[in-house]
């Protein structure tokens, strides 16, 4: 689907390859700047250069405030539908503004001034968008925690963002049951060194929380007075270089990594995307289905269509079972939503309950124009059921919590290109992608090897890690100097299209989600009985991947294999979440190895998918993989 003679993609991208300085110097005309930059870009700052030195700016002057002096105060600028709750509400941008204006009222009163980290641990409902938007109206630096994370992994954000205040909810609720967040965050606060002076509860009549004596306030009740007393907050003028947030995002370790992204870099390059590669335009209805908790919440729930003054819809459900598969269909119909951003999980969970899509008969989507994709790797299959069923073009994009929006894509705004099953489509400008071997050699097209980006990376990608410089350097420029390694893996194809097949790390994908299988193993390890273990994620028709966990126990261990399996279930759980979806754990003798000890993950992973595979050479030990193999079959897989 698509046209290529009325696509302007190719000019733009040699407009950007020609000069970067203007084709970014030009793209921040979009942007209400205080005082305007000293320059585009400075090569000497910062770990690879920063964008707009000089510059101050706020951000959410340029997401509300700006639309209202501009006379949108009576259009939406939000629409919650909770199909968990039966709850809907509409926010204009006035109202937003104000909302906004007395939460970082309370928030300074709280003591929270500029540079300060205000922890976010909420559901999608509208209170949660309302913090990360006071906070960046304050100069605070928000760290959004997604909900379904274990206490240990928010006591570990904790530690490592220092946040003066946590702004949270009691509950979260999912389609099974209520999630107290509340004992949660208590028990990650108790777990952590360092501890917030300060809670602003959100009570949700699903599971109040309690509230602790001389730390927690209600958040209602603090709003009331404060709106009682006429307080407001103003925009509070920051550099644009200073950072809007820290979002935690696997590494291949436990411990996450802190990806910052700036304010004026950022809000650039968010806004060159709604109008150029999702070809969206103001007063329009955009909905991003992901979670805040994600780095799509944050680019395309909250920050994108609120710069570029569009509606946002913020959706408490799921795809399916919120009551039906139907669901996505009523949403868009009911709030006449332009464009749909999911997961193709998303699209897989709904072909799996309705594959003839009936409970999209009747609706009128006359006005829902692109669906666009993301999060993993979209199987051509999913692709093709989708548009066969919507009718409209589906665009699948690659990118990463660290770039903050598409490192490739079918740019619609400019014009789209022709789809190739498979591929994301092209890299964006201010993305110079290539593919190399290991010696860093740019390897033919068609040719699998890392793709790696050119720096600098473009406005809106991280400029380093929350306080780590070295391992921002460590984990993404060192191994290709010059370049910035993505950790994913693929190849380019003649017309230079970009084909992402997978990662070379230990991070899988599962749901959209991205989990470090290292982190699992961690875990694992730490359960007495454990000698040794491997985690790999294993094909799954619905959620991509899924973690499975191969344990070595220690000699001389007489309980069951089956008690032990269901403790690490209940481990990795606990520990790191449900959002980990570890629900299979298998004892085995022993691990394949190399002659030097290496775990031969990717040889297990081929035999649980039934991929091929062959005998690696520098295997210690051949008649291991047919024991794994074999505990594979009784357990209906290999
Ligand atoms: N708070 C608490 N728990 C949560 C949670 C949250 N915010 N989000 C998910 N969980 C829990 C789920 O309840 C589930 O728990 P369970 O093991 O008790 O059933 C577990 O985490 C795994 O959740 P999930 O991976 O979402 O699987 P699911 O079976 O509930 O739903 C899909 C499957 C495909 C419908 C769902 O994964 C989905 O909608 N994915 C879209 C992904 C997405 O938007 N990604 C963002 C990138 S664009
Ligand atoms: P996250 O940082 O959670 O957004 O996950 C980023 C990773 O998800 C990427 O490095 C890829 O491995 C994978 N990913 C995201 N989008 C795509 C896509 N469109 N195609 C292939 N892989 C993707």
């Amino acid at each position: 689907m698509g046209e290529t003679a009325k696509s302007r993609y190719a000019e733009t991208y040699a407009q950007w390859r020609a000069d970067p300085i203007a084709f970014w110097g030009a793209a921040a005309k979009a942007i209400d700047w205080t005082t305007p930059a000293t320059a585009v870009f400075d090569a000497e700052a910062g770990v690879y250069g920063r964008w707009f030195p000089g510059a101050t700016c706020n951000t959410c002057y340029n997401a509300v405030d700006r639309h209202v002096a501009a006379g949108r105060g009576d259009q939406a600028a939000l629409i919650f539908d909770s199909p968990v709750t039966g709850a809907k509400r509409t926010l204009t941008y006035a109202e937003l503004q104000h909302e906004v204006s007395v939460l970082g009222a309370v928030l300074q009163d709280l003591g929270v001034a500029k540079g300060d980290r205000v922890l976010v641990y909420m559901p999608m409902v509208p209170e949660a968008i309302i913090g990360m938007l006071a906070c960046a109206r304050i100069g605070a630096i928000h760290s959004v925690v997604f909900g379904g994370f274990a206490a240990k992994e928010l006591a570990t954000r904790i530690e490592d963002a220092e946040p003066k205040v946590v702004l949270a909810a009691s509950c979260g609720i999912e389609p099974n049951r209520v999630v107290p967040y509340k004992p949660l965050l208590d028990l990650a606060i108790s777990m952590s060194a360092v501890k917030p002076e300060k809670c602003l509860l959100l009570q949700r009549p699903e599971g109040v929380g309690n509230l602790t004596e001389g730390r927690d306030l209600d958040w209602n009740e603090a709003c009331n007075d404060a709106r009682h007393a006429g307080k407001a907050a103003p925009c509070v003028d920051v550099a644009a270089t200073d950072p809007l947030y820290i979002l935690y995002t696997s590494g291949t370790t436990g411990k996450p990594k802190g990806v910052v992204r700036d304010n004026g870099g950022h809000m650039v390059a968010l806004s060159w995307t709604m109008e150029n590669l999702y070809g969206i335009k103001p007063g329009e209805v955009f909905w991003a289905a992901s979670d805040i908790g994600w780095v799509v919440g944050h680019s395309y729930i909250v920050y994108a269509p609120l710069l570029a003054g569009c509606t946002t819809l913020v959706y408490e459900g799921k795809p399916v079972g919120t009551p039906d598969p139907g669901a996505f269909w009523r949403v868009i119909e009911e709030h006449k939503v332009v464009a749909l951003f999911t997961a193709p999980t998303a699209l897989r969970a709904i072909k799996k309950e309705d594959p003839d899509c009936t409970f999209k008969q009747g609706r009128d989507m006359s006005h829902f124009r692109t669906l666009f994709l993301a999060g993993e790797r979209a199987d051509p299959d999913t692709v093709q059921w989708a548009e066969d069923q919507l009718g409209v073009p589906v665009v699948d994009h690659w990118w990463q919590t660290e770039t903050g929006w598409a490192i490739a894509a079918n740019p619609v705004g400019l014009g789209l290109l022709p789809v190739k099953l498979g591929s994301p489509t092209v890299p964006m400008p201010g993305f110079d992608v290539q593919v190399v071997d290991e010696a860093a050699k740019p390897v033919p097209a068609g040719t699998m090897g890392s793709i790696v980006v050119k720096l600098p990376l473009p406005p809106g990608c991280l400029p380093t890690l929350w306080q780590q410089d070295g391992r921002f350097r460590e984990s993404y420029l060192e191994a290709y100097p010059g370049f910035y390694s993505t950790s994913d893996a693929g190849f380019l194809d003649d017309d230079g299209y970009v084909f992402v097949m997978g990662r070379t790390d230990d991070i899988i994908n599962v749901a959209g989600h991205r989990l470090s299988t290292g982190g699992m193993e961690e875990v694992i390890a730490s359960h007495p009985d454990v000698a040794e273990c491997a985690v790999i994620g294993v094909k799954d028709a619905l959620k991509g991947e899924v973690p499975c966990g191969f344990v070595v126990l220690k000699a001389g261990e007489r309980r069951p294999h089956e008690v032990i399996e269901k403790e690490l279930v209940g481990l990795v759980r606990d520990r790191i979440g449900p959002v980990a979806a570890f629900k299979l754990a298998v004892t085995v003798n022993r691990l394949p190895k190399t002659r030097s000890g290496k775990i031969l993950r990717g040889t297990m992973k081929k035999i649980a998918d039934h991929d091929e595979w062959a005998m690696p050479a520098t295997i210690d030990d051949p008649t291991v993989l047919d024991e794994i193999e074999g505990v594979l079959k009784t357990r209906g897989m290999g």
